[in-house]
């Protein structure tokens, strides 16, 4: 361990500075006994992956109103998960949820393994989510390693290995310095650590509870700190969406649950996913428009294509959906940019 006082410094800083979230035991509640609900960390962890805190919060009300506990969550229909799921992207994950919930009230009656191995075994949670429910629920003292903490990491020892080849190391240096007593409260003061004064950019180094023990900041490095290798650049890929309507009712299909947007609702597609096919139905199509989305591993562009349908249409993809039998929140983000484009061009 580089310096024996680097977790009690963090966790002084955290006992003042915690930041407020839903989810959150305050260290105050923790050490006055209160604990943490597993299911709520779990939840709230998963959200957290690829998302930001402030556009997590009303996703995790919502779903805490509607499934307080795992029992009420193992019971929901998939598509009103995957419903309530829109707009946060990464869908895997709401289907990995799903499983781990259904798990945890099969195998463990309903009770969530209380260590990072048992939490682990559950289907669809990785090294990440255990070691941070472990760790919060439970105060294991495991390692949780995210975006924030490979980034306090490379700066408090100085580490010029670039990402993501660092990685084994960064993990390595953080677990030198994980603390036994209080894992919980510190794994989230390094989070909040990197989210608010350890950041990307211009790292607020005068305000920093850890600043003695910075290595980086001793050599002046610490904004060009983690190096990264850089990243390939995205392909684009093109396509079509056909959006038919007749009258209040729109034509939807549900995706595989395997690949792209697996589990969601969504237009009939082509050219784009692997899957495809000419228009879904014989009709007078208009091309209305284009969208552009961008994930993990390419940019796509998407060519929208409108129709109302006649009423004998023979429809070979998909079902038509009445306005009050879905809403456009159950859509996913780039379904959505092509249902707004839809009714932006009916209502001009
Ligand atoms: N990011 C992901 N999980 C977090 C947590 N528990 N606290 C702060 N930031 C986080």
């Amino acid at each position: 361990m580089r310096d024996a006082g680097l977790s009690d410094l963090l966790l002084e800083w955290y006992d003042r500075e915690a930041r407020v979230m839903p989810w959150r035991v305050s260290p105050q509640d923790r050490k006055a006994g209160i604990l943490p609900d597993p299911y709520r960390i779990w939840l709230s962890e998963v959200m957290l992956q690829q998302t930001t805190v402030a556009a997590v919060k009303a996703y995790y009300q919502r779903f805490t109103a509607r499934w307080p506990g795992v029992a009420d969550l193992a019971a929901a229909r998939d598509e009103e998960v995957m419903a309530e799921w829109a707009g946060l992207g990464y869908y895997a994950r709401a289907r990995n949820l799903l499983k781990a919930a259904r798990a945890v009230v099969a195998d463990h009656r309903g009770v969530f393994p209380a260590t990072r191995n048992g939490l682990l075994a559950l289907p669809g949670i990785g090294p990440y989510t255990a070691s941070a429910v472990a760790a919060i629920a439970y105060d294991e003292p495991a390692t949780v390693v995210d975006g924030n903490v490979e980034r306090v990491m490379a700066r408090l020892f100085a580490v010029q290995t670039p990402l993501p080849l660092a990685k084994p190391e960064l993990t390595g240096l953080a677990a030198s310095v994980t603390p036994d007593r209080r894992a919980g409260d510190y794994a989230q003061a390094v989070m909040d650590l990197g989210a608010t004064i350890c950041t990307p950019r211009s790292p607020a180094c005068a305000i920093c509870p850890v600043v003695r023990v910075c290595a980086a900041r001793e050599q002046g490095i610490q904004a060009e700190l983690p190096r990264k290798l850089p990243k390939p650049e995205k392909p684009v890929r093109r396509g079509r969406l056909w959006l038919a309507t007749q009258g209040d009712r729109m034509l939807l299909q549900r995706r595989p649950d395997k690949g792209l947007l697996g589990g969601m609702l969504g237009f009939p597609g082509d050219g784009w996913d692997g899957a495809g096919g000419d228009a879904p139905a014989v009709a007078d199509w208009r091309e209305i428009g284009e969208i552009r989305h961008t994930f993990t591993h390419f940019h796509l562009y998407l060519t929208l294509h409108a129709a109302e349908l006649p009423t004998n249409a023979a429809i070979t993809r998909g079902q038509l959906v009445s306005g009050n039998e879905f809403s456009a929140d159950d859509l996913p983000t780039v379904m959505r940019k092509a249902y707004d484009c839809l009714r932006e061009t009916v209502t001009r």
